[in-house]
């Protein structure tokens, strides 16, 4: 299916202007993941090329954009505390508009809420409608009624959207969206839709924009980048993308999340061990430890063939690091799985590990499961877990003191005279000394705090 190429409203942004008779402001917020912030600086630049200032604060905005995750439970309660919050800023300023959008609104159930019992919500749309919301706007403000459609699915890629990026050196770069995969406990693919993958000439002429205008840091992204390509008229995989990619000259490096390890491949190990600028990190969800579990997750993969390719590509790229999510008390764990989990976490050695407490998802598999473990039992596993993650990220950073490491400086710290810079794993490192933020910069590890490492700058 051919991409639609965005195109400027403007009959809506005329209709702002007669609204509002100056120049507003809007203040966009995002939750959840890389693919939803990605989404709010489209959301945002949208805006923009509708006539809208940007503000960094609630109080001082016109429009407000909540654009929300639902993958776990208490984010939604966050959300719906934060909504409530804005009914005070309307009742100050009657000109406010509220549009809420992203993963939560793609449920019926959420979009009935909002309707019901936030009547000062005006907008809303879903994850694959950002191209739409000037229409939205121009349809309340022509209309003087509540926009709140119910959420469709839609299977267009929209090219072109506007966008402004919240930082000037680091961007996020998606190659595809949805996901297919239907894992027991995940609400992605009910709020996400399909997987759909971008042509690789639209992601091509992305990446050469943002390495021109100096980005270092570039993230590919997607629900599970390693199916890359699906459907796509051209002969292509998530490896031969990655390979046209790195071709590109200039001083950057490429990252990408997530991969899921039932499509992951040795060929993606080689191609990253024989690549210029793609980061030598590897983000491999695990989920757990236990195969039972993995089965019940509808994960299609053991921890046999996980530890399989981790095991490859250790070898292939010795300084490889990784990172994984791993589920606590998924229905059904039993204190047997999860000492699985605390085995492969030992020996995988994670540099960095998130880790979450299974939240039912309503309409999900795993929602329909008997979970007779108590929350007190699955905080204790958790707790465990993270402490043997502690021990391992000590005994890898001290392996690391005495190296010369390159970091990406994201400027000065919090304390006087030190900066703050990231490794391509996204490590964050402490170092004192004055360079260029957006730049690489060479530090001397010197010593190391939990995840925190602390260097000299070498000039
Ligand atoms: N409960 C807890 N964690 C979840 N994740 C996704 N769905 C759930 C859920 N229902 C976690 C997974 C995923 C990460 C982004 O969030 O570990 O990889
Ligand atoms: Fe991202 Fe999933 Fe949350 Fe949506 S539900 S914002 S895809 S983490």
């Amino acid at each position: 299916m051919e991409p639609i190429r965005f195109q400027k409203n403007e009959a809506a942004a005329q209709a702002i202007q007669t609204y509002y008779g100056r120049r507003p402001y809007v203040f966009t917020r995002s939750f959840g993941c890389q693919q939803s912030v990605n989404d709010g600086e489209k959301i945002t630049g949208v805006l923009v090329d509708l006539g809208f200032g940007v503000c960094e604060e609630e109080e001082q905005a016109d429009l407000i954009v909540f654009n929300t995750c639902a993958v776990r439970e208490h984010a939604e309660h966050r959300v719906f505390g934060n909504i409530g919050a804005l009914k005070t800023l309307k009742e100050k300023n009657p000109h406010l508009l509220i549009a809420v959008c992203g993963c939560m609104t793609q449920q019926e159930s959420v979009v009935e809420k909002l309707k019901k019992s936030y009547p000062y919500v005006d907008i809303v749309f879903g994850t694959n409608g950002i191209d739409l919301l000037p229409g939205l706007i121009l349809e309340k403000l022509t209309d003087r009624k509540r926009v709140l459609p119910k959420p469709v699915e839609r299977r267009d890629i929209v090219e072109e959207i506007p966008i402004r990026r919240d930082s000037s050196y680091r961007a996020f770069l998606p190659i595809m969206y949805g996901c297919d995969n239907f894992c027991s406990y995940c609400i992605v693919p009910y709020v996400r839709g399909r997987e759909r993958s971008r042509k690789s000439a639209d992601i091509l002429a992305e990446f050469c924009q943002l390495v021109d205008a100096g980005y270092k840091d570039i993230t590919l992204l997607g629900q599970n980048v390693n199916s890359y390509g699906k459907g796509l008229d051209e002969e292509i995989d998530f490896s031969r993308l990655l390979q046209m990619l790195d071709q590109i000259p200039g001083d950057h490096r490429i990252r990408f999340m997530t991969s899921h390890p039932k499509d992951a491949t040795y060929q993606l190990v080689d191609t990253i061990a024989q690549s210029q600028h793609i980061s030598h990190h590897f983000h491999l969800p695990v989920q757990s430890g236990s195969n039972e579990i993995l089965q019940k997750m509808n994960r299609k993969y053991t921890v046999e063939s996980y530890l399989d390719l981790i095991h490859y590509a250790k070898e292939r790229v010795p300084d490889m690091t990784y990172s994984s999510d791993i589920i606590v008390g998924f229905p059904g764990e039993t204190e047997e799985d999860f000492r699985r989990t605390e085995a492969l976490v030992r020996e995988v050695e994670y540099m960095q590990l998130f880790t979450f407490i299974y939240s039912k998802r309503g309409g999900t598999v795993a929602a329909t499961l008997p979970d007779d473990t108590p929350h007190k039992e699955k905080a204790d596993r958790i707790a465990r877990l993270i402490a043997i993650q502690d021990e391992i990220v000590d005994k890898l950073t001290q392996k690391m003191l005495g190296t010369t490491v390159k970091v990406l400086v994201e400027g000065p710290g919090r304390k006087e005279g030190v900066f703050t810079g990231r490794l391509d794993n996204n490590m964050v490192v402490e170092f004192e000394g004055d360079a260029p933020e957006g730049q690489f910069a060479q530090i001397l590890l010197t010593s190391a705090k939990g995840a925190v490492l602390k260097g000299n700058l070498i000039k």
